[in-house]
């Protein structure tokens, strides 16, 4: 029997939805004008930007001017970054982030630090979370900006914003969260957790690859990394992506409609993933126990050593399934997920890790046939991990 394509790596990118997709689809055929232009047109696809503009606002309790729209989350943590340090240099060239940031972060603050910024990384605890108490130890007089994450990429954890936040506000050091992971996903209200600066992508909650943007808490302006036209009050020259803009507002309004059902229905679905892998004998969830995101599970197998998780990606791709191994190619290598070797876990078990990540798309039928399988694949790759085999 010929079976359908299992797609589990949600937290990599996720299918466009139906709302995001009729929201786009008359902007590129007949709605295409330019949001500069004064013609009707193009004052059309101005007024369909704004409207957007409102229901990004709107999903993250913002006001309309706070929300900066973007090529997605990579350049919205860059621009967060980059911005703070060129604003506030005057002040002092301090930040803080955690070891735990995805790439979008880290490097950004290596090319800070080339600049003469010094950069303090916080370690996560070993399920994944980093506290308020190292972050209130880590702040200096010359601290500019903390940059934490609101939930991990590899393991799920959902870190408490709230109260790392307020451990920055007490010094008066703005705090940026890449919730690139989060939005759409649980509630990341900007109001509620009080943050200055946070970062989304649309592709993370079914809107379209190429669509971000940066909350920006008023009075605060985002320093331009991108001159030009004046797009964007003239912090982001270019002409504005409005189709993708347009299907971000619609997949994100909608996810937030039905973020509690849908996550009612997902976490379930995990749980039965999480309970079924676990069964496994030597296998290992990695982060926050209760913490962590509705759709993403994420674990290590002992006795893989010498196989990489990228081994299982591979064969459950045989058997049309997809998921991920958390890793990270570079030219010729690959890198154990940087979060778990973070965490504690040694080199080769940090590289058996595999991500499994569920959307509302995923049915119970196809995680009963994950655990199906799964059993079977390990013991294959462990197998082929043994000397002589
Ligand atoms: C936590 C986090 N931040 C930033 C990014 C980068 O987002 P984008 O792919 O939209 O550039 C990702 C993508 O995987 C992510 O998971």
């Amino acid at each position: 029997m010929e079976h359908k394509l299992i797609y589990a790596d949600n937290s990599a990118t996720t299918p466009v939805s139906r709302a995001a997709l009729d929201a786009m689809l008359p902007l590129f055929s007949t709605g295409y004008g330019n949001p500069s232009a004064i013609y009707s047109l193009g004052q059309e696809a101005k007024k369909c930007l704004e409207a957007s503009r409102r229901k990004v606002a709107a999903a993250l309790g913002a006001r309309n001017n706070e929300i900066f729209f973007t090529s997605g989350g990579t350049e919205g943590d860059n621009w967060a970054l980059f911005s703070v340090c060129e604003q506030y240099a005057p002040r002092g060239r301090h930040i803080i982030s955690t070891q735990i940031e995805h790439s979008a972060v880290l490097r950004t603050l290596e090319k800070l630090e080339e600049r003469g910024f010094e950069v303090t990384l916080l370690p996560p605890a070993e399920n994944g979370m980093v506290s308020a108490g190292d972050l209130r130890r880590a702040i200096r007089a010359d601290t500019i900006l903390v940059s934490i994450m609101t939930a991990n990429n590899v393991t799920g954890t959902i870190l408490p914003i709230k109260e790392l936040c307020a451990a920055a506000h007490e010094r008066r050091v703005l705090f940026h969260t890449d919730a690139v992971q989060a939005a759409g996903h649980i509630p990341i209200g900007v109001r509620e957790t009080g943050v200055d600066l946070l970062t989304i992508s649309a592709h993370k909650f079914h809107g379209p690859k190429g669509a971000g943007a940066l909350y920006a808490r008023v009075p605060l302006i985002p320093f331009p990394l991108i001159f030009g036209g004046g797009q964007e009050k003239g912090r982001r020259s270019g002409t504005e992506n409005v189709p993708l803009i347009a299907g971000m507002a619609a997949a994100l309004e909608e996810a937030v409609q039905n973020m509690e059902e849908n996550n009612r229905r997902i976490s379930a679905l995990r749980d039965r993933l999480i309970a079924g892998v676990l069964a496994i004998p030597g296998t290992r969830l990695t982060g926050h126990p209760e913490e962590r995101l509705p759709g993403l599970a994420s674990f290590v197998f002992e006795g893989l050593e010498g196989v990489e998780g990228q081994n299982l990606v591979v064969l459950l791709d045989r058997e049309g399934i997809c998921v991920s191994s958390g890793s990270a190619c570079s030219v010729g290598s690959v890198n154990p997920p940087a979060p778990l070797l973070a965490m504690g876990y040694g080199q080769k078990l940090a590289r058996s890790a595999l991500r499994v990540s569920l959307s509302v798309y995923n049915t119970g039928d196809e995680v009963d046939r994950i655990l199906a399988l799964l059993p079977g694949i390990v013991e294959t790759a462990r197998n082929a991990g043994r000397p002589g085999f």
